[in-house]
């Protein structure tokens, strides 16, 4: 039986269901740096596998966007945000052009996990940049995919990631997963508004007082939108990434990457 939180994309949304459509319609699939001003092509197409250069390294991932689980599909969201990492993960020490972001990712010592990894490019790419404690998660139905990308790039990661069922929300679950974690990573998670509150709950319960939450994001559905960020205004400071600091190649009006810290505690009186 599947569990009560198994996201069942909504039917009118199905005939645009594939990551490709969604973004740039049917036959749009070039998008213009707002940096370079350049015409790219994003490496992100309807075709079986896609391929995620990070720094020295290939991932290849093996998608299936004609399954019933949006998992099973590589979203833009995730490249984007891995490549945003791949652009400013030190260590790139430059006196002068010094990094803003070399802080936040500083991944040494962290633990992290991906909430809704699907096929696992998130986390890969992540792993691949020096967040080497790292589980990925999602729900039971798309495992399969996530195992069969893990172990086709095995070479490639010298190991098979940590993986995890965990649907949001399910605290027996989250506890199994010893928290706290520095960074809880997500890309393209909101899209169903019955989900939002229970993902909301999820990264904070999941997350460091000192932690982040790193979100590639993308509108999908309006009221999933309004109600996701009604609840992260309550719950966390957010910080939108500048456009100009995407990743020239992976960056496009759309997508956005944003990073998350917990409110701070009101000083007792
Ligand atoms: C649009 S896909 C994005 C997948 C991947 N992050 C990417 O960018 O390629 C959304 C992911 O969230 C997962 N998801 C949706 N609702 C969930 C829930 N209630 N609990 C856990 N995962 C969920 C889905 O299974 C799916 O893998």
């Amino acid at each position: 039986m599947p569990h009560p939180n198994t996201p069942r994309p909504k039917k009118q949304s199905q005939s645009v269901r594939t990551p490709s459509n969604l973004i740039f319609g049917r036959t749009q699939q070039k998008h213009q740096s707002s940096r370079t001003g350049k015409r790219t092509v994003m490496k992100f197409t309807d075709s079986p596998v896609i391929e995620l250069p990070v720094r020295n390294s290939l991932i290849s991932l093996q998608q299936d966007n004609g399954s019933m689980h949006v998992g099973t599909s590589v979203w833009p969201c995730s490249l984007v945000l891995v490549k945003f990492i791949d652009r400013w993960a030190p260590p790139t020490p430059n006196p002068i052009d010094p990094n803003p972001y070399s802080q936040l990712l500083d991944f040494r010592n962290k633990r992290g996990i991906e909430l809704g990894a699907g096929c696992g490019a998130g986390g890969m790419g992540f792993y691949l940049l020096g967040l080497t404690d790292l589980v990925l998660t999602d729900i039971a139905p798309v495992m399969p995919a996530l195992k069969h990308n893990l172990k086709r790039n095995k070479p490639v990661l010298s190991k098979t990631l940590k993986h995890s069922i965990l649907y949001w929300n399910n605290l027996d679950q989250i506890n199994s997963l010893k928290p706290p974690f520095h960074y809880v990573i997500a890309a393209d998670v909101v899209y169903i508004e019955e989900t939002v509150g229970p993902l909301v709950s999820t990264m904070d319960a999941l997350m460091a007082d000192d932690g982040v939450v790193l979100l590639g994001y993308q509108l999908r559905d309006p009221e999933a939108d309004k109600l996701f960020w009604e609840l992260c205004d309550k719950t966390f400071d957010i910080e939108k990434v500048p456009h100009e600091d995407l990743h020239p190649d992976y960056a496009y009006e759309e997508t956005s990457v944003y990073v998350f810290r917990k409110k701070k505690k009101k000083e007792e009186s």
